[in-house]
């Protein structure tokens, strides 16, 4: 995870995605550029497009971009139902090991159930109940008489993960890491995450603070009071329900963007889908995706550009109250991106 200095040009792919996609990927790309930021784009086709183009909604050409690149920026996919095509998502995490699934959640527009929200939950991506090693035991006449799942998670790679979460924090300026396990009852499967926890956690002393949680009590802590948590790291299931949780209280997926990374690569997306039944009719919203560029400038060591985005996406919505049809305003997709583009060269 370099840094790189400011006038070096940092190739990375651009994947515009299926249905609105091209849209809003058109207009980060076009936010991005009139903010400075340093990426010169390799543009693929995936998704549906990818099947048009090559028979594949994850064709050789974009793995061999990323594979090049090591960066990046995913509009969403629409994975066909049937067919055979596997998770184009999946596919991605396991052929480039993103480990870690990054997804902030900050209050955009105050004045909802709950205001000044600013957290990351930082979820273990490839281990865990995911690796899904399950089975029935068929009783009598019952195929499914019993259900088996077995869970996987090794020191390593919780090791990795949580030194993840405590790096972000202290590359961020961010003051405490929560550890989130259910350490009191799956004494092996999460005990050994909470076990690496401590010792990483070590190597942060004085650097940054550090706490454990019991997963159900996090859950109704986040309602409670969730001013208290700044970075928490959890087990992959339990990232999955959590980060939804936090959603929830910033307003919903619509806003929400995510990053998946690895030690090779790192993948940068909106949570949100290819939004069909708006596809082409220029009124999308592109926060989440514009969010998740924000993420990949911070990733970059552009910090000053992420936060440069940021407070320009700030102004747009609450000051100018320049917004999508999504967040009850009349804006289009390109109307939002042109104030955006202009509060990026007040800010
Ligand atoms: P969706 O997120 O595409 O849409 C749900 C609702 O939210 C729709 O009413 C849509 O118009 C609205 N919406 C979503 N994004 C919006 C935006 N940026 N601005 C304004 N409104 C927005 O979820 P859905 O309909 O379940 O999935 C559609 C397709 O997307 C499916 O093929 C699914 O597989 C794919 N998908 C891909 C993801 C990815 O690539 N990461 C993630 C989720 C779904
Ligand atoms: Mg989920």
């Amino acid at each position: 995870m370099a840094a790189h200095s400011s006038n070096n040009r940092i190739e990375a792919t651009l994947i515009p995605g299926d249905g609105i996609g091209p849209e809003i990927s058109e207009a980060v790309v076009s936010i991005l550029d009139a903010l400075g930021a340093p990426f010169a784009w390799d543009t693929r086709q995936g998704g549906l497009a990818g099947i048009e183009t090559s028979g594949d909604p994850l064709p050789a050409g974009l793995l061999d971009s990323v594979r090049r690149t090591k960066l990046a920026l995913k509009g969403p996919l629409t994975t066909p139902v049937g067919g055979g095509f596997r998770s184009v998502n999946v596919r991605l995490r396991e052929e480039f090991q993103l480990y870690a699934n990054l997804r902030p959640a900050h209050t955009l527009i105050p004045g909802g159930r709950f205001e000044n929200i600013d957290l990351v939950i930082v979820r273990e991506n490839l281990e865990g109940l995911y690796v899904a090693f399950e089975h029935y035991i068929p009783v009598g006449e019952d195929p499914h008489a019993v259900a088996i799942s077995s869970g996987v998670n090794t020191r390593e790679g919780s090791k990795r993960i949580i030194r993840y979460a405590f790096e972000h924090a202290a590359r961020l300026g961010r003051k405490k890491v929560t550890v989130v396990h259910k350490a009191n009852v799956l004494k092996a499967l999460t005990g050994v995450f909470l076990e690496a926890a401590r010792e990483v956690a070590k190597e942060y002393e004085g650097k940054v603070e550090w706490d454990d949680r019991i997963v159900d009590a996090c859950a109704m802590q986040l309602v409670l009071n969730p001013w208290q948590f700044d970075v928490i790291v959890t087990t992959n299931l339990f990232g999955d329900i959590l980060s939804d949780l936090v959603a929830g209280l910033v307003g919903g997926l619509g806003a929400a963007p995510g990053a998946n990374i690895g030690e090779h690569a790192a993948i940068f997306e909106a949570v949100h889908g290819s939004a069909p039944d708006i596809a082409g009719k220029g009124v999308a919203n592109p926060t989440a995706l514009l969010l998740a560029s924000g993420l990949m400038l911070e990733h970059v060591g552009r910090l000053d550009l992420a936060d440069r985005l940021r407070r320009s996406i700030d102004a747009v919505l609450n000051d100018e109250n320049v917004r999508t049809r999504d967040l009850g305003g009349t804006a289009s997709t390109h109307e939002f991106a042109q104030a955006v583009i202009r509060q990026a060269g007040k800010a």
